[in-house]
């Protein structure tokens, strides 16, 4: 059926494309000329001008079960018909018990999960729940949050704190207090070319142990990292180094956070890339593949003994002041229930798994493309990290992702890196279309 909210093509106004403040976007020259989805499924979009394009990166890393799957429809349709909305605070209501349940049932060890409504929102929750533990547990001086360099946790106040990318810190004033940042392990010196982890580099984590001795193990609440950093170009942790982090963690007392917004939900190959690391972080952010991109949600999961450290006082107190308004909405939960089930009914965490070898090998196969200076891999993720042209950051591989858009390929760039992360349904003739025509555009590239 065509609605007026459906349509097969579509011609913006100019009064249309100005209304929108876009985000993340350089909003004159996108309206100069407008890129637009108007329809999507499995692995491809329609543009408005009724091109196919096969998805590279899984929407914003978040459709892993490929698009407008029908089963996620129509539960949603089916939850919004039945119960539109139930208040957060003080009710619940059955999908949001269930899919707790699901989800603990998915990450032996942790027991308990916080509904937020995005990534952003579960990364405040993440770590007003770590310095609200550590007050309950009578060591309230721990407050301090260590992030690191080029991580990205969002866009709250306290993502932008903790997270590492100076545009997005220096516009928005003096920030959290109290915060520091480990050094990022990326370096193309000891590790360009690396397939899955590089060998060098988990020697960065030591540099825990300073900051522990700067500000005494007494002041310091948690450390937040993305286990492999996707949105500053697919930053890949050395080997080792995650162990690290959680040893030197244990030793203080400090909590350990895992932002698996685009790990979790089988991009490594794995549920989570904790299970893929086998390191065990106190909390693990997720978000995006949650919902399959359908409905914003965002979780955090605790581990054993977070929970039971606030349920103590009188039983009519709130014991977490903290929440939204759409904390667990019944729509995600019935997207979240659903999507669920995609991802084990088609196995889909192992055909990654079984598709990262070809994946490696397909995008290694670039090695010796103009510009191209590294190539890095991990379960069904990528980089191509590109020189960048001198004095023009960033445009090479602007250029590069809109000749691929106008081929028929969505890829993702972040300063002069391309990043991939397409939907977990792919195949590998989708792998072969994808990197065949990567090829050719780098080959064009000035
Ligand atoms: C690691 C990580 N954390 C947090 C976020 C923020 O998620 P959202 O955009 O849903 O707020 C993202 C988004 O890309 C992310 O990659």
């Amino acid at each position: 059926m065509q609605t007026s909210s459906s349509p097969s093509t579509y011609n913006p106004t100019r009064a249309e494309l100005e209304a929108f403040w876009m985000p993340f976007t350089a909003n004159r020259q996108f309206k100069a000329n407008p890129r637009i989805f108007v329809s999507a499924k499995d692995m491809h979009f329609t543009t408005h001008d009724g091109r196919q394009v096969l998805d590279g990166t899984a929407g914003l890393w978040c459709v892993n079960a490929g698009h407008c799957r029908p089963q996620i429809v129509e539960a949603i349709h089916q939850q919004v018909a039945t119960l539109d909305y139930a208040p957060a605070f003080q009710m619940g209501h059955p999908g949001v018990f269930q899919l707790a349940d699901q989800l603990v049932k998915m990450l032996p060890g942790y027991d308990h999960v916080f509904f937020a409504n995005s990534g952003s929102e579960a990364v405040e929750s993440a770590l007003k729940i770590a310095i609200a533990y550590h007050r309950v547990c009578g060591q309230g001086t721990r407050q301090r949050l260590i992030g690191r360099e080029r991580g990205y946790h969002g866009v709250g106040f306290g993502g932008i704190s903790v997270g590492g990318i100076r545009p997005n810190r220096k516009f928005f004033g003096s920030l959290l207090n109290g915060v520091d940042h480990l050094p990022h392990t990326h370096n193309l010196e000891h590790n360009a070319f690396s397939r899955q982890q590089p060998e060098w580099g988990a020697h960065l984590a030591d540099e825990l142990e300073r900051i522990v001795a700067l500000h005494d193990a007494s002041n310091i609440a948690a450390v937040i990292v993305e286990p492999v950093a996707g949105s500053t170009g697919v930053l890949i942790p050395p080997k080792g180094y995650l162990q690290r982090l959680r040893q030197i963690c244990d030793k203080h007392g400090i909590l350990l956070i895992f932002d698996e917004v685009i790990t979790g939900f089988g991009r490594l190959g794995t549920g989570f890339a904790t299970e893929y690391f086998d390191v065990m972080p106190d909390m693990i952010i997720v978000a995006k593949g949650l919902t399959n991109g359908t409905v914003p949600m965002g979780a955090v999961f605790v581990r054993q003994g977070i929970y039971d450290a606030f349920m103590n006082g009188p039983e009519q107190a709130i014991e977490l002041l903290h929440g939204y308004t759409y904390s667990g909405h019944p729509v995600a939960c019935a997207a979240g229930l659903a999507t669920l089930e995609i991802y084990r009914q088609e196995g889909l965490f192992q055909h990654a798994q079984e598709l990262s070898t070809y994946w490696e090998e397909a995008v290694h196969s670039l090695k010796g493309l103009p510009h191209v200076i590294d190539l890095r891999n991990l379960g069904l993720v990528a980089a191509i990290e590109l020189e960048s042209i001198p004095g023009k950051p960033t445009a090479r591989a602007f250029e590069c992702f809109l000749r691929c858009y106008e081929r028929g390929l969505l890829i993702r760039t972040t300063g002069d890196i391309i990043a991939l992360s397409p939907p977990l349904i792919i195949e590998k003739q989708h792998i072969d279309e994808m990197f065949g025509l990567l090829a050719e555009v780098l080959k064009g590239l000035e």
